[in-house]
């Protein structure tokens, strides 16, 4: 049988981009398979966009497990990709049981940060059959150790470091690599240098698919912007307005 490795490899070869948006409930997650994504990806974002956590390092394993469940139950088409939270991949061995774990809750395959100092790990688990997404550039689970989120790559070591970081991921048998925050012209070349798609976030055109948060899409976080992010709706605006309505009609209903 065909891995979904070779899949994604015929994919970038026919010249085809993939879609992918996040997901965390069953509604979102039927409304993104319906309009024809390729990927939903029930992202540690979600410790930000629906808990409110100020960023990704607080997300359990069981948080992932419980939103993974509700969105494989929706997605018919899309490949449900869960994310490894932080912490639940120190050692190859502890990836892999963490991995058994979002697998079991309805995901396809599991995405985790890191290149080179992950390889080994995407490696076992591509070996145990479990599907990979590498994730390079700027990590989320390593912001509150680097401070900010920057851009990577800009200067020469970082940009080599990345490079050997995709093709790290590559090796491993990853079938796709999220490239985020890359200097666009660096996340070109990576892309040029892969077989496997690379889908950007932040990291421009030279990609081969390309990945946001769905929240920020569609304005439904209205309280931060990413200032790459181009929104398409606002739906929050619709929310507040539906629901001062609502108020405003219940308040002056008569009594009868
Ligand atoms: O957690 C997330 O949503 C991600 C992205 C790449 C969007 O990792």
């Amino acid at each position: 049988m065909r891995s979904l490795t070779e899949d994604f490899i015929e994919t970038k070869q026919a010249g085809r981009r993939v879609v992918a948006l996040t997901a965390y409930d069953y509604p979102m997650a039927r409304l993104l398979d319906e309009a024809g994504v390729d990927i939903v990806l029930v992202g540690d974002s979600l410790g930000m966009v629906v808990m409110g956590l100020p960023d990704t390092t607080q997300v359990t394993l069981a948080a992932m497990q419980h939103h993974t469940s509700m969105v494989a139950r929706a997605a018919k088409k899309a490949l449900v990709v869960a994310d490894l939270p932080f912490g639940t991949y120190e050692t190859p061995a502890q990836a892999l049981e963490s991995a058994k774990v979002l697998i079991q809750a309805g995901a396809r395959g599991v995405k985790l940060e890191g290149g080179v100092s992950h390889q080994a790990h995407i490696a076992l688990l591509v070996s145990e059959k479990i599907p990979v997404m590498g994730h390079i550039g700027m990590l989320p689970q390593s912001v509150v150790k680097e401070g900010a989120y920057r851009i990577k790559g800009r200067d020469p070591s970082g940009k080599e470091r990345l490079i050997q970081d995709a093709q790290a991921v590559e090796k491993a048998g990853a079938f796709s690599v999220v490239l985020e925050l890359v200097h666009a012209p660096v996340a070109k070349e990576i892309s040029s240098l892969l077989s496997i798609p690379t889908i950007g976030i932040g990291s421009g055109q030279g990609c081969d698919g390309s990945i946001l948060v769905t929240h920020d899409l569609i304005g439904l976080f209205p309280w931060f912007t990413p200032k790459f992010v181009h929104p398409r709706a606002t739906i929050s605006q619709e929310i507040s307005r539906a629901v001062k309505e609502y108020i405003k009609e219940v308040q002056t209903l008569p009594k009868v």
